[in-house]
């Protein structure tokens, strides 16, 4: 399948709305672990990408995402606004200025911004944060597509996965961010970036769609 800039402002929209729908699970998830701020961050700078979006009128999958990651940078503000800043820029040069992008080039991109979230958090798979989303999912994603997959192809696996790695993070005590601070009490909560991530990857599923 091809993804053009029309199934990215679809994916920002779904992103959007799950974003909206949950800002107080966030928020709650945040607030047990770490400043309670996650859902109203990631909701402000969902609503802030929406509008810029209408705006700048981006008919490229890159300039699609330059202006959600220049929207995220601006307005989300903690760790989470960085992050996904980077995760949002990452893509966007990744996609450099294609009118349209394949299953193998949107899975370079989303390797890109795994690379961005490492390189600016430093956390590994086990510190309770994202990239015990990310890691494994873009992982399962570049072995299929090696193999000849497709996202479509993929999606029902990749969402449970997401899940499932999201849910694995409820065990865990957290080694990054303000919720290592708690050490030990950290364990027997789900991280909200995990969630974030979580409702990400099943956007870019939903997106195919159409929702
Ligand atoms: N170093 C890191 N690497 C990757 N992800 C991180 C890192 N630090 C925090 N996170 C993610 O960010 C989420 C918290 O985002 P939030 O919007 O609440 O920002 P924050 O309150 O400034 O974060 P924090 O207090 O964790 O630094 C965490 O649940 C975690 O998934
Ligand atoms: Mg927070």
């Amino acid at each position: 399948m091809m993804y053009d800039a029309e199934y990215f402002l679809r994916f920002v929209k779904i992103f959007a709305e799950y974003l909206a729908e949950n800002r107080e699970y966030l928020t709650q998830l945040d607030a047990a672990i770490g400043d309670g701020d996650h859902g109203i961050n990631m909701d402000r700078g969902a609503k802030a990408a929406l509008e810029r979006l209408k705006s700048a009128n981006p008919t490229t999958p890159g300039a699609v995402m330059r202006t959600v990651g220049m929207a995220m940078l601006s307005s989300v503000g903690g760790a989470a606004g960085p992050l996904y800043g980077t995760v949002f820029m990452r893509m966007s040069i990744s996609f450099g200025g294609k009118e349209k992008v394949d299953d193998r080039e949107l899975v370079s991109a989303l390797e890109q911004a795994l690379l961005g979230i490492k390189n600016l958090g430093k956390a590994e798979v086990g510190d309770k944060t994202m990239v015990d989303v990310w890691e494994p999912v873009v992982k399962f994603l570049k072995e299929n597509i090696e193999n000849g997959g497709t996202l479509p192809e993929m999606c029902e696996e990749l969402i449970s996965l997401a899940e499932e790695r999201m849910k694995a993070t409820i065990p865990l005590r957290a080694r990054k961010g303000r919720a290592s601070y708690l050490g030990e009490r950290s364990i027997g909560h789900q991280d909200p970036g995990a969630t974030s991530s979580y409702y990400f990857f099943k956007s870019l599923c939903e997106a195919i769609g159409g929702r």
